[in-house]
């Protein structure tokens, strides 16, 4: 099996982005987005809109997978999808299509944890791609998730920490509202952080045993400090902008690192690889540069297109799964709540 060429349709569809991708072995031959916009007017991801569009948009955005990859589906050795973590009806439109679209062609079915993905999109094969070897810890940011997962190998993984209530992804966007900045604010943060000084401000930080984390008291500490300025000056935020969002996001990344620093520790790995949304946040890429440089880490962040959600994360699981003959009944349903390793 292992010489034969094997060409995965893959798609995502647990939040907002529909996606489709098609790889031939570990290489994308393509990777297509489809973004919604119409969440930004209500500040977040509104979950029967998200279905909508999804319906919307699955057919054209695998129709341009397939003719940018230049394939045609009777080429396809099988389909993989997203059957969870995520919102339940935008993961169905995914997995009904999907499953349709395996039986159509009667090829196998792949059924992919979106967390998971995040993890194993470091295995893509392209350049600037860096992917670690077995053992590493793995820290996954996204605006829905937040965990650290010691990674065996590929379907060996084990959650070390996670998240008790916001995400981290989620500290971003609810600080940046609270500033006024249009939603999703964590990129917003990023760019007015990069001109500020990160110790103007010290927020408190979130005392939680072990390796789990905790963002909403953060966000009530900010909205508390905010609100006391605010008494004092109502143009503080606009006279401190970068400072504030400096001081928010060192103090975001002074979390997650702390943690990764008790993970290491813990474990004794000391291969370190981001994944999710919030690895673009240039504060993080930084602090792990630094790590490397200090603690002797080897880091390993992937490219920005398989950070955020996509499906090319997804064909590369398919892919790993293909190849030991890890198929999926056509009775599947999707999973809204899927613990990796479930
Ligand atoms: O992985 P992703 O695209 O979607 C989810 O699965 O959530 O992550 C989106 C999250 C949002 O919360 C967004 O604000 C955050 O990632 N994000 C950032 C940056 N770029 C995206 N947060 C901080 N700094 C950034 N540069
Ligand atoms: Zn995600």
């Amino acid at each position: 099996m292992e010489n034969e060429t094997i060409y995965i349709l893959a798609i995502e569809s647990s939040c907002d982005d529909t996606s489709a991708a098609v790889l031939c072995n570990k290489k994308k031959l393509s990777n297509v987005v489809a973004t919604q916009k119409i969440h930004e007017e209500y500040g977040g991801v509104v979950p029967e809109l998200a279905s909508r569009a999804h319906q919307q948009n699955i057919v054209p955005v695998v129709h341009q997978a397939l003719s940018k990859a230049n394939i045609d589906k009777k080429q396809l050795s099988a389909i993989a999808f997203t059957r969870g973590p995520g919102l339940m009806g935008s993961l169905l439109v995914g997995t009904s299509f999907a499953k349709s679209l395996a039986m159509g062609l009667n090829i196998p079915l792949i059924e992919v944890n979106h967390m998971q993905a995040h993890i194993l999109a470091h295995f893509i094969e392209e350049d600037g791609m860096n992917a670690p070897s077995f053992p590493f810890l793995a820290l996954t940011i996204s605006g829905g998730h937040t965990q650290i997962v010691l990674v065996r190998d590929y379907f060996d993984m084990e959650i070390l920490g996670e998240t008790l209530d916001d995400a981290v992804g989620e500290a971003f966007d609810k600080s940046a509202k609270i500033l006024g900045l249009p939603y999703p604010g964590g990129p917003l943060i990023d760019k007015y952080a990069q001109l500020g000084n990160p110790k103007a401000f010290s927020f408190t930080r979130p005392r939680v045993e072990g390796l789990n984390f905790s963002f909403s008291g953060l966000k009530t500490g900010i909205l508390y400090f905010l609100q006391r300025e605010t008494k004092k000056d109502a143009a503080f935020i606009d006279k401190n902008r970068n400072d504030i969002c400096a001081s928010i996001q060192h103090t975001i990344v002074e979390i997650m690192i702390d943690k990764l620093k008790k993970a290491v520790t813990q474990t004794g790995v000391k291969r370190v690889a981001i994944g999710g949304g919030v690895s673009a946040n240039s504060g993080i890429r930084k602090a792990l540069e630094e790590a490397r440089e200090s603690y002797g880490w080897s880091t390993h962040i992937p490219k920005f297109e398989y950070c955020t959600d996509n499906a090319a994360m997804i064909g590369i699981v398919g892919y790993l799964k293909y190849q030991e003959a890890r198929f999926t009944s056509h009775e599947i349903t999707a999973m809204a709540r899927y613990v990796i390793g479930a």
